[in-house]
């Protein structure tokens, strides 16, 4: 329950926990104090006012001070009143730390973010009022789930263009992220009686977490040069066929023709398609079966991620399902952000955009190659992405070494499925440092290889 007092002319929200007890009022305070809404040497007020204004009896205040002040908390003078003391102790009752998704870590090369200042602020702000300017007022309604018509237009063109997808604007769906794209397409795929999704040997855990909590058995299959093993792929498979995520190997064509001839049901991740260097870039294996595969593409490589805008081409039979089951899951992406996507697209910024980060990213990867050729160790993936594959005698031994310099690396294990192991190599996300902190970033990488 929230309440609030007036002290020192402002108030104070005071979430009282659970019952409206002297406990509960402890907490309440404690949590304050560690919150800094009530700083040291602020005056409470008395507990005969406090009562009242909570609504509690005036002993439970007044024992709940009493505690606060014997933890040390409070400090009080008799008949003068009560303070937040001066130091507050660490309580062993103290809530954990919140969780954060972000610490901060001053050099990172974990792979999944790219360069966020390369975001293009100028273009996306232009491309923002332009399509805010023209669109008519029933766009801000609800709309269509799918997403809205103008984006799913623009890409239906672009991915056809780039990607060779075969695909309509009726059959795209705009989603919050691929994630929430995948957790539909499970949803659908366990209400249609599929049992297990098999999914490479290395992936991204939280694929495999929404996977699972959907219901769904994983299974997984090796991966090697020439990408996942599709010999054993049952109903349904998650793969990553344009560039294996993390190995970066790029799956073989024979073994593409053969997944789908399968009559597996084959969610195409295509997270960096864009983002080829040294080879004519690998279509979308989508084009080979469009009601076989979901294909799947994102923003969150190519601009952001906290933009939450992907998007997926779906099978005809599909689309009415995994549209409402996103739908019922109430986090459809907002209009205005897939306007601007959209007129981005429309007007040429994209490509424009990813033309001059590729640029940028390929360099990077120059420099990391020729870091690591310096200490002859092999480095794999390079051709496409934002990540290669770094293998190392140690792995943890590495992420040691870095993480005493400040640098923040991930070994090819925390992708491992569970049950596999794999081998020592590290997961070189080169895209994600900010071009001014690069050549430092990679002062430190080059200190921690062997
Ligand atoms: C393998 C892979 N797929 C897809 C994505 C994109 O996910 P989202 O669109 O939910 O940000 C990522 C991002 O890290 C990824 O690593």
């Amino acid at each position: 329950m929230r309440e609030s007092w007036a002290t020192s002319g402002s108030d104070l929200h005071l979430e009282l926990a659970g019952q409206r007890s002297k406990t509960g009022l402890e907490q309440a305070l404690r949590a304050a104090v560690r919150r800094e809404q009530l700083t040291a040497g602020a005056r409470l007020p008395s507990s005969r006012q406090l009562a009242e204004d909570l609504g509690l009896a005036r002993n439970t205040v007044a024992e709940a001070y009493g505690q606060l002040i014997a933890e040390g908390w409070l400090t009080a003078r008799h008949g003068a009143g009560t303070w937040v003391a001066e130091r507050t102790p660490v309580s062993v009752t103290a809530e954990p730390p919140a969780r954060t998704a972000h610490s901060t870590v001053d050099y990172d090369l974990s792979p999944g973010v790219p360069d966020l200042s390369l975001f293009p602020r100028a273009a996306w702000l232009a491309a923002a009022r332009k399509a805010l300017s023209a669109a008519p007022n029933d766009l801000l309604g609800y709309g269509d789930p799918r997403g809205v018509e103008a984006l799913r237009v623009a890409l239906a063109e672009y991915l056809g263009r780039v990607r060779g997808v075969v695909t309509t604007p009726e059959r795209i769906f705009v989603s919050a992220g691929f994630a929430q794209g995948l957790d539909a397409v499970c949803q659908v795929l366990r209400d249609r009686s599929t049992q297990t999704l098999t999914t490479e040997a290395y992936g991204l855990p939280l694929h495999r977490s929404i996977i699972s909590a959907r219901g769904l058995q994983i299974a997984t299959t090796d991966v090697d040069a020439d990408g996942a093993d599709v010999d054993s792929l049952g109903d349904a498979a998650l793969l990553t066929p344009a560039h294996q995520f993390p190995t970066g190997v790029s799956l073989d064509p024979g073994r593409r023709r053969r997944a789908v001839e399968r009559g597996t049901l084959v969610i195409e991740d295509d997270y960096d398609g864009e983002f080829r260097y040294n080879r004519a870039a690998v279509g979308a294996m989508q084009a080979l079966a469009p009601e076989r595969v979901v294909y799947a593409g994102t923003a969150s490589k190519s601009l952001a991620p906290g933009l939450r805008l992907a998007w997926l081409a779906l099978p005809g039979h599909l689309v009415d399902d995994v549209v409402e089951a996103a739908r019922l899951g109430g986090r459809l992406p907002g209009a205005i952000e897939q306007l601007t996507l959209a007129e981005f697209i429309a007007s040429g910024s994209y490509d424009r955009h990813i033309r001059r980060v590729r640029l940028i990213y390929r360099r990077r990867r120059d420099q990391l190659v020729e870091l690591v050729g310096a200490r002859d160790l092999r480095i794999t993936g390079i051709a496409a992405g934002l990540h290669a594959l770094l293998e190392v005698p140690d792995e943890e031994r590495i992420v040691h070494r870095a993480a005493a310099q400040g640098l923040r690396l991930r070994g090819l294990r925390n992708y491992a499925a569970p049950g596999r192991t794999g081998r020592p190599a590290i997961v070189v996300g080169y895209a994600r440092p900010p071009q001014h902190r690069l050549a430092e970033t990679f002062a430190r990488l080059r200190a921690a290889l062997p």
